[in-house]
């Protein structure tokens, strides 16, 4: 429909993309409202397009934006409408190619076969190679046009393809076995439309939208855009800053929306507000950013935002409590969450929305009781208005919860009910469960259910995304006529199982999915690949944008001149929020692992004008003689140190730290990752707990918490990342816990072996010791096999947490 999809950035970015071509001449055609397909069908007009008036029929190519899974039965109306044939099959060599492309590409199996290709991934530059095909071979038999389309990166061919039980294989030797996601390398080279094409009626979304960067590195495990888009490009606030003055030049909107899939984790946003609120403010224009992060620097943001016109706030807490925002890895803690909640309050917001989920893995009532009781917290609290949008967790490819059984219509009406007691509190909205049910099926589809898609456009299902055209009785009669049944769609499936999208390659492994998912079950959290995750490129650092991508050679790697694009400013955010605590003290609290206290120094950042005490901490798992030779090393070296435990009381602990403090000191805590400075912190707070959920008079930013006479501590630890010059180094990390062992090579975990017999009895290889640790631990595949890849991520978790003895990793005479 046109008011809907004119504000759709992708199809004009095509749409421009394809007209800067000299030689390509692209329109526009949309889906009309049902009353005009029905007189149009009663008048023998096919769909025809909004520029020059030409039927679809007659296009060289038509591409369809497959953007949600209940517009599959437009689909079939947009070719039907057009006369077009609907199966790829069915098409003769002088009908248009029909190209699919957007989000659902990742799993296209249901509809596939009404396209002849399907790009997969961004599609910027696929297009221009695509007209280049279509300009050559004009003429030429489809077949072959098909075939040199299946040549381009990222464009899947599914007449080339078969269904074998529940893959699909390649029906032709040209064909390859997988399809690789074609990855735009750079945003900032990418120009942005700022002409937009500006509609003559009203579109839902009358506002500019500035792309300013796509993917997210965040990692829950819910969500499929996060999976789909990755890794993380940026355009750079330069970039922005010009987009939106020419866009404003030429369009005359009076809200320009920043578009991404968390707006506030763009590593330079308050650059970007600051750069471009000026020239808005001057023209009365208002920013908008989909939702809003929530922490206290979300909440800054949104303010600086709000300078010009205080809209509501949007926030997507998911669920209410920390154990299942564990198990679905959104980072975001209670405090975070009711801390945001009242500054946002104190700040004056009057309105806010919460997206919640229901229906999530290991989801019991209680949780969704939990849901309600915090909807009720948070009306009264004071906001006026406050709305809450409920929506059936929908398990999508391609994401950890891949394998996961979606809940049934009955649970989620259920489930509907606990959530509705909090009605009088919020107006909630709740997505209707039969349509999460339908696109549940469809999301992770196979082939068999084109009939299904076929059927139910035949009964007349169509707009099926809009809740008053969607049709329930009918898409039940497709089902029953087309015998197929629901729940063979609604999982949960064998992890060994194969899957209809397993030939589509995100550059994911499977193996990645597989590990996130038992994470998940375990309550196990992965931390925001843009800072916990460090993975050894040339002997450099490099965050880990892409997850599992990286580590396996053979996918897409970015080359060093790409790399440049994302790297430097995500470490350089985590150094600079490190320098900044920096300035603020004159004694650094340099916590190390007493297992390995030279692996675990800080490293890149100035001290010489601090005072510093080195701590070398969890003294309980390290070898006592070495920790002690360690001591006499670094005092005969003349630093001040001493060794601790999270087992030693507060009171003599204090005492030993004392010695090293003087009255006016103001002190900060710094350390790799793991080495137990947020422990250390909450002993020296003790009882005195500084802004809780609940609690008003949260203090904004950083907090200091107050030691006795006069010192402070400041109560954010600093987190600074090695670089890892060498195996050696990411492998003794590896040991103490400060590097994950999902992020290191093979290679490395030998090394961390070897190191690891060195200190103890172990005479075992590797290999030998996994089999021997495995089967001890129970840790088989099917046939009673050990899975190495597990009993490896156990046994140096073991290892770091000390559960393998006490045992110390770096000697000083090494050094
Ligand atoms: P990041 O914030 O990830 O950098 O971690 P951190 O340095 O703040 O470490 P945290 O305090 O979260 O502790 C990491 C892990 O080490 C936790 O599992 C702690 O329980 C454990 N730990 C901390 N101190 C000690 C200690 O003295 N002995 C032992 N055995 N474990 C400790």
């Amino acid at each position: 429909m046109y008011e809907i999809g004119s504000s759709n950035l992708g199809l004009e970015i095509i749409y421009h993309t394809l007209n800067d071509i000299p030689w390509v001449w692209a329109e526009r055609a949309f889906l009309p409202w049902v009353d005009m397909i029905k007189k149009m069908e009663e008048n023998g007009i096919p769909l025809f397009t909004m520029e020059s008036k030409t039927p679809l029929l007659y296009m060289n190519a038509v591409g369809i934006s497959l953007s949600y899974e209940l517009s599959y039965t437009n689909v079939v109306e947009v070719l039907r409408l057009s006369k077009i044939p609907i199966l790829a099959e069915d098409r003769r060599d002088e009908d248009p190619i029909i190209i699919g492309g957007g989000p659902c590409s990742s799993n296209p199996e249901p509809v596939a076969l009404l396209f002849d290709a399907v790009v997969i991934g961004d599609g910027e530059e696929a297009v221009v190679e695509i007209a280049k095909v279509l300009r050559e071979m004009k003429g030429s038999r489809r077949f072959d046009v098909l075939k040199e389309l299946s040549k381009i990166e990222g464009v899947y061919v599914p007449l080339f393809y078969e269904s074998q039980d529940k893959r699909v294989v390649p029906a032709y030797s040209f064909a390859p076995e997988r399809i690789r996601k074609r990855l735009l390398k750079s945003l900032e080279n990418q120009a942005h439309l700022v002409k937009k094409i500006l509609p003559h009626a009203e579109s839902v979304h009358d506002r500019g939208v500035v792309e300013i960067s796509r993917g997210c590195t965040r990692g829950c495990r819910f969500c499929h855009a996060g999976m789909f888009y990755r890794p993380v490009r940026e355009r750079s606030k330069e970039n922005i800053r010009g987009i939106v003055e020419k866009m404003l030049d030429s369009t005359g909107y009076e809200e320009i929306s920043l578009l991404s899939l968390s707006a506030m984790d763009h590593t330079d946003i308050n650059g970007i507000v600051e750069e471009i609120l000026p020239i808005l403010s001057e023209r009365k224009v208002a920013l908008s950013i989909p939702s809003t992060r929530m922490d206290s620097f979300g909440l800054e943001i949104a303010q600086k935002i709000a300078s010009i016109r205080k809209t509501g706030l949007t926030f997507a807490p998911e669920t209410a409590k920390q154990r299942l925002r564990d198990v679905i890895n959104k980072n975001i803690s209670d405090d975070d969450i009711w801390n945001t909640i009242i500054s946002a309050k104190d700040a004056g917001w009057r309105r806010i929305k919460l997206y919640f989920m229901i229906g999530l893995p290991t989801e019991k009532d209680k949780d969704v009781e939990d849901i309600a009781k915090l909807i009720e917290k948070v009306k009264k609290i004071g906001f006026k208005d406050l709305s809450v949008s409920v929506a059936v967790f929908i398990p999508k490819p391609h994401t950890p919860f891949q394998f996961v059984r979606q809940i049934s219509v009955e649970e989620a009406l259920k489930r509907r009910k606990i959530i509705m007691r909090a009605r009088k509190y919020a107006h909630i909205s709740f997505h209707n469960p039969w349509m999460s049910m339908i696109e549940g099926v469809l999301s992770r589809g196979d082939r068999k259910l084109l009939k299904l898609v076929l059927k139910a456009n035949e009964l007349g299902c169509i707009f099926d995304e809009w809740k008053e055209m969607f049709d329930r009785e009918k898409w039940m009669k497709a089902f029953e006529e087309t015998g197929i049944d629901p729940a063979d769609y609604m999982g949960p499936f064998d992890l060994e199982e194969p899957l209809p999208w397993d030939h589509i390659d995100l550059g994911i492994s499977k193996g990645f999915l597989i590990e996130e998912y038992r994470k998940s079950l375990e309550g196990i959290r992965t931390g925001d690949c843009r800072w916990e995750r460090l993975e050894i490129a040339d002997g450099r650092d490099a965050p880990y944008a892409v997850c599992a991508l990286y580590s396996k050679p053979g996918t897409i790697l970015p080359s060093r001149k790409d790399e440049i694009m994302w790297y430097p400013g995500h470490i350089s955010r985590a150094r600079k929020a490190v320098e900044r605590m920096l300035k603020m003290v004159n004694v650094v609290m340099e916590v190390r692992d007493a297992r390995a206290p030279m692996a675990t120094s800080v490293y890149g950042v100035d001290l010489s004008r601090k005072k510093k005490i080195i701590l070398l901490n969890k003294e309980d798992i390290a070898d006592d003689d070495i920790t002690g030779k360690w001591i006499d090393f670094f005092r005969k070296n003349g630093e001040s140190v001493l060794s601790t435990s999270k087992f030693e009381d507060r009171k003599t602990f204090m005492e030993k730290l004392n010695m090293y403090l003087s009255s006016g000191d103001r002190i900060m805590i710094l350390g790799v990752p793991n080495t137990g400075k947020s422990t250390i912190i909450n002993k020296i707070k003790g009882r005195r707990v500084s802004a809780v959920g609940g609690v008003p008079g949260v203090t904004k930013g950083v907090q200091w918490i107050a030691l006795e006479r006069d010192k402070k501590l400041l109560d954010t630890p600093g987190i600074l990342h090695k670089k890892l010059f060498s195996k050696e180094l990411s492998a003794k990390l590896l040991l103490v816990g400060s590097l994950p062992v999902e992020r290191v090579d093979f290679k490395v975990m030998e090394i961390a072996f070897e190191i690891f017999k060195s200190r103890t009895n172990e005479q075992r290889s590797f290999m030998e010791f996994l089999e021997f640790y495995g089967r001890k631990r129970g840790i088989l595949i099917k046939g009673g096999k050990i899975d190495h890849d597990k009993a490896a991520y156990m046994f140096f978790a073991e290892v770091a947490s000390g559960k393998l003895g006490k045992i110390s990793f770096e000697v000083p005479e090494e050094f």
